[in-house]
């Protein structure tokens, strides 16, 4: 255990929260990974690569960062829990109690949550009004032209009512849940939500895997868009930019590098398993993803568009198949059908989205309550306070680019930082053979033990490769022009980290008192 002094903090937490049960814990991890990156992201990340020669990197990428950050995450998780505290900044500072850097590296595991919060709950909240149209019947006879205009005029708030008063309905929905607490809260909606997204994905995967050819206006069967997402194709095998989409599919499709995992994982018993479960969560992230997801977005839009127009559309953006495409192509199978369509892939959605903002706002109330003692209420209605007022810019400079950029500062490089050092701290300097106690305590499954190695070494070497790779789009987004919303958007995101790190000061400082008194 740890010392009484400031470096344990096992007394502010006012505590008690705990997962219900295995089954609850599992399906709450695993809606946590499943998200909107799953059915929305994964497809055109695919689609953009190549489809074949996206598989290999990406399939490669879960094996080797994918698998060790979620038994390095979840061993953690548990490992700062013991100790009281549920948020990475004093979690990792737990890890190396001598050195004040990580808790401020830990500051990655807040602003992430909240920075990527703030943009997704405004998609969720698209995912249901999209339901509520497909019930109302809204798409039926429009042109292909119409439904795409139709996002384009919700998305440019071409009138406001509408898609601020459901982005609202979404921040309230998620709070209100948070304030429930994880068992009562958030545990059940992933009991509710889970079962119900996957039979909503089996309906359309069947759709889409059986689409034929001349029935329902389809040009081509269903199964051209699996042939192009399942062939191998080496060609482009060694390109980069290939990698680092796969590599980065992979971190926001798991919710590694968040934050998020490690909060979650601070609420089980230290006896419990953790080996098993991180697998159970991650293995059916995958099969949501690369079975479900893969079975529906691209072989539907495929099986009407044809390739070449299905990789142009995606060019300019992955939302598009989604919101303005797939609406349309669903009234084909009559109003019946299409409005069962409809609703199944909104909702399957808006389960998958919602059951991810949940575990997003978990560190930030965890952060409250374990430092300055907050109770739930309160702290949950921080969190969509907070939401609130980082979404909003989103919301209303949608088109402007601000949506997108909050996207690539914390839901892509964001994660590549903080995996890269999370990785380097629980290998290096907390330290291997602590680490694989860490992991192994409690486990229910022998994990191999190649993987002690692949912590150790491969897994730092990737990650610092993909980082490295990464290093030049970086650098070009950053020199060239950009509009002032943009500019604006990244002075923001800066501020909030800033402000993160002067609360987890404020935290320490307390802590010295209290140890000190
Ligand atoms: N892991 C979550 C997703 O895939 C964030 O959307």
């Amino acid at each position: 255990t740890g010392s009484l002094g400031p470096d344990c903090h096992c007394f502010m937490s006012t505590k008690t929260e705990s997962w219900g049960s295995r089954v609850g814990l599992i399906l709450a991890m695993a809606g946590n990974a499943v998200g909107l990156g799953n059915f929305l992201r994964f497809p055109v990340q695919a689609v953009q690569n190549g489809g074949g020669a996206f598989m290999i990197p990406y399939l490669v990428s879960f094996l080797l960062m994918g698998i060790p950050l979620l038994w390095i995450e979840w061993a953690t998780g548990r490992f700062g829990g013991r100790f009281g505290n549920h948020s990475t900044p004093f979690i990792l500072h737990e890890l190396d109690p001598k050195r004040a850097i990580w808790k401020y590296i830990g500051v990655f595991g807040i602003f992430t949550n909240i920075a990527v919060a703030a943009y997704y709950c405004y998609l969720e909240s698209w995912t249901l009004s999209y339901v509520w149209h497909s019930i109302q019947g809204t798409f039926v006879g429009k042109s292909a032209a119409e439904v795409a205009g139709f996002f384009g005029d919700y998305v440019g708030l071409t009138d406001p009512t509408e898609p601020v008063l459901f982005w609202l309905l979404c921040l309230v929905m998620n709070t209100w849940i948070l304030s429930r607490g994880l068992s009562g809260g958030v545990e059940k909606v992933a009991k509710i939500g889970m079962p119900l997204l996957i039979l909503f994905g089996v309906f359309l995967a069947y759709q889409g895997i059986t689409l034929k050819a001349g029935e329902n206006g389809a040009l081509f069967d269903g199964t051209l868009g699996l042939n192009f997402l399942w062939t191998p194709d080496y060609s482009t095998i060694w390109t980069p930019k290939v990698w680092l989409a796969a590599a980065g599919q992979i971190f926001f499709t798991l919710s590694v590098g968040m934050g998020s995992i490690q909060c979650y994982a601070s609420y089980i018993k230290r006896r419990d398993d953790i080996a098993l479960n991180a697998m159970s969560a991650g293995w059916m992230n995958e099969f949501v993803e690369v079975v479900l997801g893969g079975s529906i977005l691209i072989p539907i839009a495929i099986g009407y568009l044809g390739i070449d127009r299905v990789v142009e559309l995606t060019q300019s953006g992955g939302l598009g198949l989604g919101f303005k495409t797939l609406p349309y192509l669903f009234t084909q199978w009559g109003p019946t059908m299409g409005m069962f369509a409809g609703i199944a892939w909104f909702g399957l959605l808006f389960f998958a989205g919602i059951t991810s903002s949940l575990a997003m706002g978990t560190p930030v109330m965890a952060f409250l309550q374990d430092e300055f003692g907050w109770k739930r209420n309160p702290s949950a209605w921080a969190f969509g306070a907070i939401i609130l007022v980082l979404g909003a810019p989103t919301v209303f400079f949608f088109n402007e680019g601000v949506f997108d950029e909050y996207d690539y500062w914390a839901g892509t490089v964001s994660l590549v930082v903080f995996t890269l050092l999370e990785v380097i701290l629980f290998a290096w300097v907390f330290g291997m053979d602590k680490g694989w106690a860490e992991i192994n305590h409690g486990a229910d499954l022998r994990i191999p033990r190649v993987y002690r190695f692949i912590i150790k070494y491969v897994t730092p070497v990737i990650l610092l490769g993909v980082f490295l790779g990464s290093l030049p789009a970086i650098y070009e987004k950053l020199t060239l022009p950009a509009s002032p919303y943009v500019v604006g958007a990244r002075y923001l995101l800066l501020a909030l980290y800033l402000g993160i790190a002067w609360a987890v000061y404020l935290a320490y400082q307390k802590r010295r008192k209290v140890t000190i008194r």
